[in-house]
């Protein structure tokens, strides 16, 4: 079966490619000769991911899935949230996005946070919504060189590593974007 993740984020694809079964072929963006800027304009990640699949479907009439993710934080009324992206303004980098949460958090003792993806799957003309979630704390300085956003700064519940200190299989284990994949696997494979 073929289908497209509806992501230019090449981290993002790599690891959800790296979960995939055999049965399953995962296609980029690329691969579809799709170089479009893709909408993200609600103002729920639910929303954005249903948004950006409905545009691939619509566009270029093929079976797709897309994602969105938030970091949501307890002590920031569960910001940036569906912001995560443009936390620190348009076209920042994630360094930046880390810089200004650091700084919102100084002084602040609650660190509990939540990442949350929702995935939008278009398949045979049907929608459906698969979601995970991954709880954690925001740490006080960054660690770890591997994966990316705000990864380096984000610790989840039960480890002593942070998700840039992790392995990509540990992280797609127990991470926010893992569990929907796997939800969004156990569909497509008809449990
Ligand atoms: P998007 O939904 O993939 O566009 O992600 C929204 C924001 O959250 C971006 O700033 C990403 O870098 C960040 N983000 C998404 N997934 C992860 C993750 O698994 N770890 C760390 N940051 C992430």
């Amino acid at each position: 079966m073929k289908l497209v993740f509806a992501t230019h984020n090449k981290n993002k694809f790599h690891e959800v490619k790296s979960m995939m079964p055999d049965h399953i072929e995962l296609l980029s963006l690329d691969d579809i000769d799709c170089f479009d800027d893709i909408p993200e304009t609600e103002d729920t990640i639910e929303g954005n991911a249903l948004l950006k699949a409905r545009f691939i479907k619509e566009n270029y009439n093929i079976d797709c899935f897309a994602d969105d993710t938030g970091l949501e934080v307890e002590a920031l009324d569960n910001a940036p949230g569906v912001y995560s992206a443009r936390y620190a303004g348009p076209d920042c980098k994630a360094e930046d996005n880390i810089l200004k949460l650091l700084t919102e958090m100084d002084q602040i003792g609650n660190r509990k946070a939540r990442f949350m993806t929702a995935i939008s799957l278009s398949i045979d003309d049907q929608e459906h919504m698969f979601l995970g979630i991954c709880t954690g704390m925001i740490i006080e300085k960054p660690r770890g060189s591997m994966g990316f956003g705000y990864d380096p700064i984000f610790q989840p519940n039960g480890f002593e590593s942070t998700f840039s200190e992790m392995s990509l299989e540990q992280k797609s284990e127990i991470g926010h974007r893992g569990k929907a994949i796997q939800k969004l696997i156990a569909f497509l494979s008809g449990v």
